[in-house]
């Protein structure tokens, strides 16, 4: 069987990683959450104090990217593979709102992007893979044979991330979470480098008013016809 590469890519909260993770396991394909990667390299700024509300030592993150060793490890357990800062387990650490804050100014660094880039396009050598993202369909993979563009309303995505962040126990309002979504679409949308786009030939699918199952069932009979024309 044929093996291709799948880039998904849209806002913030659009449910990207959910239908990743299904697509992937449906297909037995490698899923990776290019947003770990950014978040990680973000806690890392923040452990290593070069960015807090006050500063951000650019230079210095920059200078130190060498250090920083990036790796996934699949959990049999969840099913999917967590993210892995020089050898920890940082799958929870960097899904806190601080990370979130922070991670729009480190992800329009140049050097992370380079860096990130060049593991991601790695990880694709063999095919076989789910990536989301920003900017998989646009510079990751401007060739992968199945592009989706996911959108849905701020105020959809506002409410399932708040719904999200209360299950795991974070003390937080709806309002604090819009204003962090608003916000990182705004950042995503307009950096200099690799701004969130859609690809030309991607597919859109705004999921305000979809069911999760509607949204795997269209990707998948999305997958099979580019796996019937090849
Ligand atoms: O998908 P996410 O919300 O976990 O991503 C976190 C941040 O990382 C997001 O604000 C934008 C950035 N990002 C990026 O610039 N490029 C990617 N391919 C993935 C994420």
């Amino acid at each position: 069987m044929k093996k291709i590469i799948i880039a998904i890519d849209g806002y913030s909260s659009t449910g990207k990683s959910t239908m990743a993770k299904q697509l992937a396991r449906a297909l037995g394909y490698i899923y990776v959450d290019t947003g770990a990667m950014y978040r990680a390299v973000t806690l890392y700024a923040l452990q290593k104090g070069y960015i807090d509300e006050n500063d951000f030592r650019k230079d210095a993150l920059v200078a130190d990217l060498k250090a920083i060793d990036l790796s996934f490890k699949y959990n049999p357990e969840l099913q999917y593979s967590e993210m892995y800062l020089n050898g920890s387990n940082v799958e929870k650490e960097i899904r806190t709102l601080e990370v979130s804050g922070y991670v729009s100014q480190i992800s329009v660094v140049p050097e992370v992007r380079q860096k990130l880039v060049a593991l991601q396009q790695e990880m694709g050598r063999e095919k076989g893979l789910v990536m989301d993202g920003r900017d998989i369909g646009t510079v990751v993979f401007p060739h992968a044979e199945l592009k989706i563009f996911m959108t849905a309303s701020p105020d959809i995505r506002a409410t399932r991330r708040y719904k999200e962040l209360l299950d795991r126990g974070a003390l937080i309002s709806y309002e604090e979470v819009l204003e962090n979504v608003q916000k990182r679409d705004f950042l995503d949308s307009n950096r200099e480098h690799s701004p969130l786009k859609k690809a030309e030939d991607a597919i859109v699918m705004d999921n305000s008013a979809m069911s999760q199952k509607e949204q795997f069932e269209r990707a998948l009979s999305l997958v099979q016809m580019r796996l019937e024309n090849k």
